[in-house]
């Protein structure tokens, strides 16, 4: 039985008064705290699907909380959580720092955190000695592989080649991992010039905005951007769309490339106006079920602190193949 929330203070007053009545010996069964990020992605709302679809199958009661992008409502989630009792806590950290208390809280109560999808970092202390796992990809080789997938798509083009970089929500663990990645690859073509590099947060309207801008200071400096390189498929298409609005083919002018997988990358692809895609794995709800009862069952946590789940990358070409299995 999922129990979904909307976010709302009237909520939480409501839940204070679940918490005076806590989780009694009587309640059956386990429950899971998660506290979501928000529905910034398309990708975002199928990770959240993923892991109400592991604890209903598991007959895991969930109690889930969307914090609406802030993360203090993330802190009053978990405080709310602590608070009720609950037998598990996970989260997807929006950013890396600012967790400190409440993980100290978390671990005062005993109750066992998982980090999914995104990374966290304590100032004092070992974030390894406050959480149990962090199931997340390799975001470094994420960047690595969408940053190399570009540079092959350009064959021994000469250079210079100008490329706009749209980045994720600024100080998130996926945002800074990818962009060390991209760096990594970019730094060693020095035909490849990222000339324009700014967040559009993870969210599609937001990159179409600064896509905008992008192309107008590109238009005023006389300089022909050839590439983005979006930290995410829903800003890739955002930024597709805002090319397309100025005159610029992406199929023809521009190649565009992202992070995620999501099926208006694929469909995007089929039409010939995004050039690939690299998966953000989606098996995170299965994962933090799985680990969740070996901890409660066997009292076992994953042998590794981080528990990688792989990234695949989508060209152009594959995509017609690959649409009708896409699931998100
Ligand atoms: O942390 C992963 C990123 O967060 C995804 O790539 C994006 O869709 C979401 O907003």
């Amino acid at each position: 039985m999922n129990f979904m929330y909307r976010l709302t203070p009237l909520f939480f007053i409501c839940l204070s008064f679940f918490s005076c009545i806590r989780k009694t010996e009587e309640t059956k069964g386990i429950i899971l705290g998660f506290s979501q990020i928000g529905a910034e992605s398309a990708w975002r709302n199928c990770n959240t699907r993923s892991v109400q679809e592991a604890a209903a199958e598991a007959r895991v009661q969930l109690l889930f909380f969307n914090a609406e992008q802030k993360q203090e409502n993330q802190i009053k989630a978990i405080r709310s959580f602590i608070a009720y009792q609950v037998d598990v806590i996970a989260f997807v950290p929006i950013v890396s720092d600012g967790w400190e208390n409440v993980l100290v809280e978390a671990r005062e109560a005993e109750i066992p955190v998982i980090l999914i999808n995104r990374g966290a970092r304590m100032v004092s202390g070992n974030i390894e000695d406050f959480t149990v796992c962090l199931v997340a990809p390799d975001n470094v080789y994420a960047g690595e592989l969408l940053a190399r997938t570009f540079i092959n798509s350009l064959g021994d083009e000469s250079g210079p080649i100008y490329v706009a970089e749209i980045t994720g929500t600024i100080g998130s663990s996926s945002a800074v991992d990818r962009g060390r990645g991209i760096q990594n690859v970019i730094e060693n073509d020095d035909r490849v010039i990222i000339r324009y590099s700014q967040t559009g947060d993870f969210n599609r309207t937001t990159a179409r905005h600064v896509s905008d801008s992008i192309i107008r200071t590109a238009r005023a400096e006389g300089v022909r951007l050839q590439g983005v390189i979006a930290q995410s498929d829903d800003m890739a298409l955002g930024a597709m769309q805002s090319f397309i609005d100025a005159g610029i083919d992406p199929g023809r002018d521009i190649k565009i490339v992202g992070i995620d997988g999501i099926r208006d990358a694929f469909e995007a692809m089929v039409k010939g106006l995004y050039y690939a895609s690299v998966e953000n794995p989606l098996g995170y709800g299965d994962a933090t079920i799985a680990i969740l009862l070996d901890l409660l069952d066997n009292g076992k946590k994953p042998d590794d602190y981080w528990v990688v789940l792989k990234n695949k990358v989508y060209l152009q070409k594959d995509a017609a193949e690959a649409l009708p299995n896409r699931k998100y």
